[in-house]
């Protein structure tokens, strides 16, 4: 490994031929082409996106990036239903869950939603993601990123038609699994990550994965929002890192403007772990959403995909509405280092120099 003003070379960037070993995660098309551009590697999030629309949006980023390599993340977690129907999970959502919604519709003044919200488009089933899967395969990505569980046939399929596959865990028996099921590259996802997370830090994690992975390149993730977290994540074993929460308060991320104030307002502890955001443990900013859901005698969340559809549609109409105390996002502990909105191209300037100002000084020569 070496890591020279603008010549870094580790596993990863070796394999891809690319300038850093930064991986980002975001939701915005444009966040992937600017990394991209400036030497990361891009990934789009598209588990909520319908088939068509990541078709096209995979389309889009190829025609902005030419023949650099980019990914996009599905989430195929085992124990969903076989199909895509809305009314039988309803018949299953209990009365006092739908009347604690009503509760907090009526206590927050929030209107009626004006249409699905994002964990309401479509249900998570076996057959949404099978649809998803088929038009990843078809597509010319080059990475395909299983945000939770690895299933093999998903694996082995993605691997025949040449696409790279990489997996997120959470415990190292996540990661024995996914080197059994096939995965390419693990990324070791620590608990201080935004969204859906674990209990394990991610100081404790990372070593444990690469040695789990004998070999195989590891990503670092969970809390990596500077350059001294690179380095440090290369120093525990890690080939590169994975980074989520970084990109939200980038102007190409276009958050929006109240969510982006609560951003830039939180501190690492403004954070929590909760299961009311989707039925499965999920790192968010605390607002009134998580407030209500963790007060006493709230009823627990249900399971997903049965959350998704008790909520989905309360969510998009906070949001459609700007009901601004139940206004909340997905963020990391790392967001309390992050004060202010910058490009994307100016974070990986900052990364990318402040790393090798911290690999200089562990090698002594600052
Ligand atoms: C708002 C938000 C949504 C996320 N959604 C997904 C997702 O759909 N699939 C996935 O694999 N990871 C998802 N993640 C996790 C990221 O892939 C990544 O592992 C995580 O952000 C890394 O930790 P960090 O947030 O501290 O950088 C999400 C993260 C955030 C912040």
């Amino acid at each position: 490994m070496n890591i020279t003003a603008g010549n870094w070379q580790t596993a990863i960037t070796e394999r891809f031929g690319i300038r850093y070993p930064i991986f980002a995660f975001a939701h915005s098309a444009d966040v992937i082409v600017e990394v991209v551009k400036a030497g990361g590697f891009g990934v789009f999030g598209g588990t909520r996106n319908t088939p068509d629309e990541i078709r096209s949006v995979l389309q889009d980023i190829r025609s902005r990036v030419g023949d650099r390599p980019f990914g996009i993340d599905l989430v195929i977690p085992k124990g969903m239903p076989a199909h895509n129907n809305r009314e039988t999970i309803e018949a299953e959502i209990p009365d006092g869950h739908r009347m604690f919604v009503d509760h907090i519709y009526q206590k927050y003044n929030v209107p009626a939603p004006v249409r699905s919200g994002m964990r309401t488009r479509f249900v998570r089933s076996e057959e949404s993601a099978a649809a998803q899967v088929r038009v990843v395969l078809e597509s010319d990505v080059n990475l395909l990123a299983l945000g939770v569980g690895s299933p093999p046939d998903v694996v082995a399929l993605a691997k025949e038609r040449g696409k790279t596959v990489l997996a997120l865990v959470g415990q190292p028996k996540h990661a024995r699994r996914a080197i059994e099921a096939g995965a390419d590259i693990l990324v070791a996802q620590g608990s201080d990550a935004g969204g859906h997370t674990g209990s394990i830090g991610t100081f404790s994690l990372v070593p444990q994965v690469v040695d789990i992975a004998s070999g195989r390149p590891v990503l670092a993730a969970g809390g990596v929002v500077s350059g001294r977290h690179i380095a440090a994540a290369l120093a525990l074993g890690a080939d590169g890192v994975w980074t989520g929460t970084r990109w939200l308060l980038t102007r190409e991320n276009h958050t929006d403007p109240v969510i982006t104030r609560k951003l830039i307002d939180a501190e690492s502890s403004d954070t929590l772990i909760t299961r009311s955001e989707s039925g499965k443990t999920f790192r968010q900013i605390r607002s009134a959403w998580s407030d209500e859901w963790h007060a006493p005698g709230a009823p627990e969340p249900l399971k997903m995909p049965y959350h998704d559809i008790l909520v989905g549609d309360l969510l998009g109409a906070i949001n459609d509405h700007h009901v601004e105390p139940l206004m909340h996002s997905g963020a990391g502990q790392g967001i309390g280092m992050i004060r202010a909105e910058s490009t994307v191209a100016e974070v990986m300037a900052t990364l990318a120099h402040e790393t090798e100002d911290a690999y200089a000084r562990l090698c002594g020569s600052k």
